[in-house]
């Protein structure tokens, strides 16, 4: 059986929050598989903060103690989602690594989006690398996080042209374009379509989907 109630996402965000506003505008129509309770962000004054305030969501950034490129402790993260029953997990532009205190409770309830075609043009400019290579297509991607960066199963692509004459903002545009509708349509379908995984491929049209995965420990006890 699929889980008919919503979902109740939590987004982590660092930054502008495009992706969030994509998402969010995505569960007021209905059209994300669920409610969009939270947003925990790493950056204290970011845009991101403002976008969930305008429109009613909780916004937290839990301490991130010493370090730049993660969390010194995740447990006030896992506390904050713990309290607001989180069942699924969206980064959307979150710039950090997370480990396992984070990753082992929500396994396969945790999906980001990377700004290219993976598993080309991982780390942290994923548009600006692609540029640099002189690639024709790059594009987007929304994938299970695991503990290697940008490695998770895929979920959804969508390819962007690179074009004579772009430069990074003309091809970022193009690429936040694609992200935003390819998100909250590879949301919906993954916590609402059947879908089995068969080694690192997500089959879907047939198995048990999100309902087949442990309850998110931290959301159920
Ligand atoms: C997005 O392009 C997203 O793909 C990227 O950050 C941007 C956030 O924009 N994420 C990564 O590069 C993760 N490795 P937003 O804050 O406007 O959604």
């Amino acid at each position: 059986m699929l889980a008919s109630r919503p979902v109740r996402f939590a987004v982590l965000a660092s930054g502008a929050g495009s992706n969030f506003e994509a998402l969010a505008a995505a569960a007021e129509r209905e059209a994300l598989g669920g409610t969009i309770a939270l947003v925990l962000c790493d950056v204290p004054d970011a845009p991101v903060l403002d976008r969930a305030a305008r429109r009613g969501i909780a916004g937290l950034t839990p301490p991130v103690g010493r370090f730049r490129t993660r969390l010194e402790d995740e447990r006030p993260w896992l506390d904050a989602l713990t309290a607001h029953a989180i069942d699924v997990v969206l980064c959307a532009g979150f710039m950090r690594r997370l480990h396992a205190t984070l990753l082992t409770p929500f396994a396969g309830r945790m999906l980001n989006i990377h700004p290219s075609l993976l598993p080309s043009f991982a780390g942290r400019d994923g548009i600006g690398d692609a540029l640099a290579h002189g690639v024709r297509v790059t594009g987007c991607t929304v994938h299970l996080v695991e503990s290697e960066v940008d490695s998770g199963p895929i979920v959804a692509q969508a390819a962007v042209p690179v074009l004579d004459g772009d430069t990074r903002e003309s091809l970022a545009a193009r690429i936040h374009a694609a992200e935003h509708a390819l998100y909250p349509e590879a949301v919906r379908r993954y916590v609402r379509e059947p879908w089995r995984r068969e080694g690192r491929r997500i089959v879907f049209g047939e198995g048990a989907g999100l309902a087949g995965l442990p309850a998110a420990e931290v959301a159920h006890g």
